[in-house]
């Protein structure tokens, strides 16, 4: 029965119109654990079977670019025991997956300043960048230390170094020119931004990439998150009215 909905979810997707982009905020991982009287980490572990499923389901609809928000600047506030938890599951997910995903050739990238974060993650994330760097399939990119502001506040440094150097002239710094300062320099801006856990705000995601992007938000936490909610958020999109300021 599961499977019937399923398939025919996926009959309803337009697949001339696959968003190109998705990014998604994976949250309500700690309501989720809370809800069934479990700690914060068993939300976090369930989680990660969730990024494993959705990373295939995207990768199967052709998706060229899958951004998944998974540690923020502003998640150090959080007790040093859970920071830890949530790295340990970052390099049990990278050990895990990492030979799946180069199957499945797909390239990974990260977003955020990752030398910021422990050296044993920063070495196992190395491993995986480097083991898929020439893979032409699915992109996905992980945001790690990831911050909306601080990817624009480095931008704007790298921009200034560069312009002192005579590398870039002053009148020629645009938008289009901007964008190539940021981490998602090769990436096309998302089309659609998925929030589940209820929240309807950004918390410092991608904030100068989703000027035109969809937003699609749900009451879901993240460790209940299947492909069927993928499916109806791409089939909502498809349902939009992208004007882009025309008419
Ligand atoms: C998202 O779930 C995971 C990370 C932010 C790393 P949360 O841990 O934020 O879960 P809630 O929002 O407290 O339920
Ligand atoms: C956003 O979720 C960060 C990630 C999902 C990695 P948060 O749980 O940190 O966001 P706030 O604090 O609710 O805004
Ligand atoms: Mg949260």
């Amino acid at each position: 029965m599961k499977r019937i909905n399923l398939s025919n979810l996926i009959d309803q997707i337009d697949m001339n119109r696959i968003p190109k982009h998705i990014a998604i905020i994976m949250d309500g991982n700690g309501r989720w654990a809370k809800k069934r009287f479990l700690p914060r980490t068993a939300g976090h572990r369930e989680g990660v079977e969730r990024v494993s499923e959705i990373v295939e389901a995207a990768s199967n609809l052709n998706i060229e670019c899958l951004s998944l928000y998974a540690f923020s600047t502003e998640n150090w506030k959080r007790p040093s025991e859970e920071v830890e938890a949530l790295m340990n599951l970052l390099i049990l997910y990278i050990k895990r997956e990492l030979d799946r995903l180069h199957k499945n050739n797909i390239r990974l990238q990260t977003m955020g300043d990752i030398y910021k974060l422990p050296t044993k993650v920063v070495d196992q994330v190395e491993i995986a960048l480097e083991k898929t760097k020439d893979n032409t399939g699915m992109v996905l990119n992980i945001g790690l230390n990831y911050g909306g502001r601080d990817e624009i506040v480095r931008a704007v440094k790298n921009i200034l170094a560069d312009v002192k150097k005579g590398k870039l002239k002053e009148e020629d710094i645009n938008p289009n020119i901007f964008s190539k300062y940021l981490y998602t320099s090769e990436l096309p801006d998302p089309d659609l931004l998925i929030r589940p856990s209820g929240e309807l705000r950004l918390s410092n995601f991608m904030l100068y990439q989703v000027a035109y992007t969809e937003f699609w938000f749900s009451e879901i936490y993240w460790p209940d998150f299947k492909p069927e909610h993928l499916y109806k958020a791409i089939i909502d999109y498809q349902q939009r009215d992208r004007r882009f300021g025309g008419i």
